[in-house]
């Protein structure tokens, strides 16, 4: 009887630890440094600024704006809330570039080629990700 708890509280333990374990993996995903939940279904507007922000936005903010190491920040970020970096300072950052001041990864250079409209719609996908990850 004994023995047979203790096997049962082994397997409790093993078992919790196994998914405090995942629990923890699932914090950062493979190439992000957060994970980042994807929302069941995005805007028009939204779903076009995806695909411009995959194009141009990704290669240092990563996939869905989780962060790329060594090259840019999570957007999907709380330091990128709303009331904390409003629509503005994204159009500031397309058209004039970012000194670094959050993170180590140095400066951002403007980015040329894309136009206001598209970074509204840039906007409207980042902010509908935040949302879906809790940040508004
Ligand atoms: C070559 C790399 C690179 C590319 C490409 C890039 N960024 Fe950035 N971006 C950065 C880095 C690095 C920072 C963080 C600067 C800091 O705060 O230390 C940043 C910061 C930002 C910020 C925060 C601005 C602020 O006021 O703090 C926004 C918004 C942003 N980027 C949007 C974009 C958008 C939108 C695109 C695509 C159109 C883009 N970035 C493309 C590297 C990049």
């Amino acid at each position: 009887m004994v023995k047979r708890l203790l096997l049962l509280s082994l397997t409790a333990l093993a078992v919790t630890g196994l998914l405090v374990f995942e629990e923890r993996e699932g914090k950062k995903s493979a190439s992000g440094m957060v994970v980042v939940k994807i929302p069941s279904s995005f805007s028009e507007e939204a779903l076009r600024g995806g695909k411009t922000f995959l194009k141009n936005c990704s290669s240092c903010h990563g996939k869905h704006a989780s962060g790329k190491p060594g090259m840019g920040p999570p957007l999907v970020h709380k330091i990128y809330e709303p009331s904390h970096h409003n629509d503005s300072s994204f159009y500031r950052a397309v058209e004039l570039g970012v000194k670094s001041h959050h993170w180590p990864f140095g400066n951002m250079a403007r980015i040329t080629g894309i136009t206001r409209g598209e970074v509204g719609e840039i906007i409207a996908y980042v902010r509908e990700l935040q949302r879906a990850n809790g940040i508004r």
